[in-house]
């Protein structure tokens, strides 16, 4: 089974769990496409897609969005799995929820908060002090949530 994951990630935490689903449910089938330098994957070859994206500010990345709505009717007719990177847990499903189309939540296998990371040394100097501020946090944390993405990978092989 083809699969295809396609994700967007500012500082590293969205490829990380992209690349631990590929691992995962196997590389050899698995095909990452990062929607920096990939801005309009092909879907014709897979069984299978998988979509990751991060929450800054209360928002998706536009990118992601943009792939979700250029790709419903295709996303629609295949298995979907819809993980997001993100660090407020008490919002984090209402930004899940506005992160994704309802159309594709409903229609997807697996739906899964991933946790999140703050990765102070790929912040520049504003979002440090915008974290600070806001969390009170100022060194790197992990919160990768492992259990999540063994369910996603589950979900997706059921
Ligand atoms: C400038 C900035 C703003 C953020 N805003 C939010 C937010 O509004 N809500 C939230 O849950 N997490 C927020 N986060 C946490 C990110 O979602 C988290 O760092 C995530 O792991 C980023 O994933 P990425 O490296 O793949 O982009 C923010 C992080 C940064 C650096």
């Amino acid at each position: 089974m083809k699969t295809a994951i396609i994700y967007r990630s500012h500082h590293g935490t969205t490829e990380k769990v992209a690349n631990l689903i590929s691992d995962a449910l196997g590389n050899g089938n698995t095909h990452l496409f990062n929607l920096k330098t990939d801005k309009n994957p092909d879907l014709s070859g897979y069984d299978r897609v998988i979509i990751g994206g991060s929450i800054h500010a209360g928002n998706v990345q536009s990118k992601v969005k943009e792939f979700c709505n250029n790709n419903m009717l295709t996303l629609l007719e295949k298995p979907l799995g819809l993980f997001l990177s993100c660090m407020e847990e008490q919002k984090a499903q209402e930004q899940f929820d506005r992160a994704y189309p309802e159309l594709l939540r409903r229609h997807a296998r697996s739906c899964k908060l991933t946790g999140g990371e703050f990765n102070f040394d790929r912040m520049n100097f504003i979002e440090k002090m915008l974290i600070r501020k806001i969390s009170g946090i100022s060194s790197s944390v992990s919160k990768i949530d492992r259990e999540k993405i063994s369910e996603l990978v589950g979900e997706m092989s059921a």
